[in-house]
Parts: structure tokens; C-alpha cells; sequence
């Protein structure tokens, strides 16, 4: 058994980032070591570090590393790489808007900075991809804190993907106040989705709370409504990778037929979403682009043989989009917003009425 708070899926060390190779979780535990923009592009897109807030983190520090190993040798080629490599990395998934989120901000601090060497303009970089991993590592115990708040000891407590540590800097977004819980003797019972196909539920949720020692029960996705039904679940907690200005949000698919099965069973559906996931200019969700993946990992990635016939059509949505009306209350780092959320999440982000 480990602590929760060592569990994280990347680490920045000696001017080197190194990744937490999910997609080999939970059998072995290798960590890479990205150094070229497409080392970083391949480990977001195929999901060995995942999550929004962690692939933010990984982005930051990735545009970082790859544009130190092009090794630019005057301020004009600099310009030129980092422009390059922060679109590419942009690119690698569309669904998570921590990604571009991260990304920006550091375009926006070089750009706004009178850049005189290549080396500073590196240190302006690596210490602005600090900020976010840290400010990460603060919000997610923030929202641990706050989502507290909103259970209690006992509780029966169902959970869709991973939104834990993996997929933070540390603690998690909706796991943290799991965590928290049980420094303080809470003896929550967990149930994790296994989250088909990518089965971040059962590969990484099962695995880091059976690690920090929290009583967890893997189930199928399809046994949700079974589990609710008796008596088992009195909170679903979830994370999310891109909110609207509106409060509908998107997140791993699946977790909007648990919302509305939540619904039915009088439970608390409460979503998770730092502010850095918070996106204003997204109107409403059917704005979010949602991520399309190749058929494969429905029916062959994590099989032995294929498990269905050859040529089969497929339609793999990596995501969907909860309403904001099935959402009880959305827990962030700077407290909890109830609807109407097109005022209450605005206020929190702007800290303004209006
Ligand atoms: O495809 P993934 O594994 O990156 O999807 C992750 C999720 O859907 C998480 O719930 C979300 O990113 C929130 S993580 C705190």
C-alpha cells in the first residue's frame, strides 16, 4: 500500500520530464521520458499520460523539452520553433481544453515578454509550466476540501473513468476528497465504473485507490443502474475536460447515461471541474468538439484476438456531454457552483455578477 499523495503521473526532475506510462497500468509502472514534440504529441493522443488537468500539465512542460531540443540558436529560430511545436501539440486531442488552455498561457507569457536570448525565453517557459503544475496541484486539493463538504462518513460513493491522481498533478479532481475523507476516518465505499473501452476505470481508478488503501469495488458500466437500485450508492462523483459557459459538461463517455440513471434514483451527480476547465467561450456543449477514436479500441486493444468479426463498423466517441440539468453541483477550486449555472460558474471564474 502507498499514500495517496505519492501517486502522480508525471514528474519534472534535473530539467527532465518524465511520464507515467498509463496505458501499461496497472501490470507495470515505467516511466518515459519525452524529449522531441512528437514524443509528447504520442503520449497525449494515445493516453500514456490523460486526463485534462495532467495532459495540461504534460503540455506545458512538453512545449518546453521539444523546443529545448531543437535547440534554436537565436531569438527569430526560437520564434519559430515554439510557434511550431504549440500548434502541434495542440492538436493531439480536441476534447480536453486544459490542453490548449496550458498551451496558450505560455504562448501568451513569451509573446507578452521583451525575449532578448534563447535561454530566457526557455526559463520563461519551463517556470510558466511550474505555475500550472503547481497552481494544478493546489486546485485539486482545494476541490478535495470542498467536495468534502458534500459527503459523509459512509457514504457509498460511485465513480465513472479516472479523475484521480492519475490524471491531476496529485489528488485528483474527484477522488481528492475521497482521499481527504479518509485521513479523517470517513470508510467510504467506492465503486468504479470500468469505463469501456479504454477501461480507465478499472486499469487506473481501481488501481490507485486500492493502492492508498480505499475500499473499492470494480464494476461494469452496464451494472450502474443495478448497484444504484440497491440502495448501494448515495453520491456519484465524476471529473470533466471541457465545461460551458452554460454548465453542460463534457466528460469520458458514459458519464452522462450515469447522470441520468443518478436522476432517477434521487442521487447527487456532482462534477468536478477546476476553472482551468471552465471554458466561457464554449456557449453550450453542443459547442465541444467531441474526440472520435479509431474502432480498434472497442474491440481489439485490450484483447487477445479481435472480439468482433472482421470489417465491423464502429463508432467510438471518446466523450459525451452531461446536461447541466442533470448536474447537482459542480465543485471547483474556488468553491461549489448550483445552478443556474450560466451565473454561478461565470462568477466564480470572473469573479464578477455579470
Ligand atoms: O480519455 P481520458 O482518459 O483522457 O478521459 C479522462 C476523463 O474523461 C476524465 O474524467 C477528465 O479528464 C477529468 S480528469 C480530472
Amino acid at each position: 500500500m502507498g499514500h495517496y499523495s505519492d501517486i502522480t503521473p508525471l514528474k519534472f526532475e534535473g530539467d527532465r520530464l518524465y511520464i507515467l506510462d498509463q496505458t501499461r497500468l496497472p501490470g507495470a509502472e515505467e516511466w518515459l521520458e519525452p524529449e522531441t514534440a512528437d514524443d509528447i504529441w504520442d503520449a497525449i493522443y494515445k493516453l500514456k499520460v490523460r486526463g485534462a488537468p495532467a495532459i495540461g500539465v504534460a503540455a506545458g512542460y512538453g512545449v518546453y523539452v521539444a523546443v529545448k531540443h531543437e535547440a534554436p540558436e537565436t531569438v527569430e529560430e526560437f520564434r519559430a520553433v515554439f510557434d511550431k511545436v504549440c500548434e502541434y501539440i495542440k492538436g493531439a486531442r480536441p476534447t480536453a481544453v486544459n490542453l490548449m488552455w496550458a498551451v496558450n498561457r505560455i504562448k501568451n507569457k513569451v509573446d507578452n515578454t521583451a525575449v532578448t536570448s534563447v535561454n530566457q525565453a526557455l526559463d520563461l517557459i519551463r517556470d510558466e509550466a511550474a505555475a500550472i503544475h503547481a497552481e494544478d496541484e493546489a486546485a485539486c486539493r482545494a476541490m478535495g476540501e470542498y467536495g468534502l463538504t458534500l459527503l459523509k462518513p459512509g457514504m457509498g460513493i460511485l465513480t465513472h473513468c479516472n479523475a484521480g491522481a492519475l490524471a491531476t498533478s496529485r489528488y485528483g479532481t474527484c477522488l481528492s476528497p475521497i482521499y481527504l475523507g479518509m485521513e479523517k476516518g470517513y470508510d467510504f465505499r467506492v465503486f468504479a465504473d470500468e469505463t469501456r473501452p479504454l477501461l480507465q476505470g478499472a486499469r487506473l481508478t481501481s488501481w490507485e485507490l486500492n493502492k492508498a488503501g480505499v475500499d473499492v469495488t470494480l464494476i461494469c458500466d452496464n451494472m450502474a443502474a443495478t448497484v444504484m437500485k440497491q440502495g448501494k450508492i448515495d453520491a456519484v462523483v465524476v471529473g470533466c475536460d471541457r465545461m460551458a459557459a452554460n454548465g453542460d459538461g463534457a466528460n469520458k463517455i458514459g458519464t452522462s447515461a450515469v447522470a441520468i440513471l443518478a436522476k432517477r434514483y434521487n442521487i447527487p451527480f456532482y462534477m468536478f471541474v477546476p476553472t482551468s476547465t471552465i471554458d466561457l467561450e464554449t456557449a453550450t456543449g453542443e459547442d465541444i468538439v467531441i474526440e472520435e477514436r479509431d474502432g480498434k479500441e472497442i474491440y481489439e486493444m485490450w484483447y487477445e484476438r479481435p472480439m468482433a468479426p472482421a470489417g465491423i463498423k464502429t463508432f467510438n466517441p471518446a466523450f459525451d456531454v452531461t446536461a447541466a440539468d442533470d448536474i447537482t453541483a459542480v465543485v471547483t477550486e474556488k468553491g461549489i457552483a448550483y445552478p443556474p449555472y450560466s451565473e454561478s460558474l461565470r462568477k466564480l471564474v470572473t469573479g464578477e455578477d455579470k
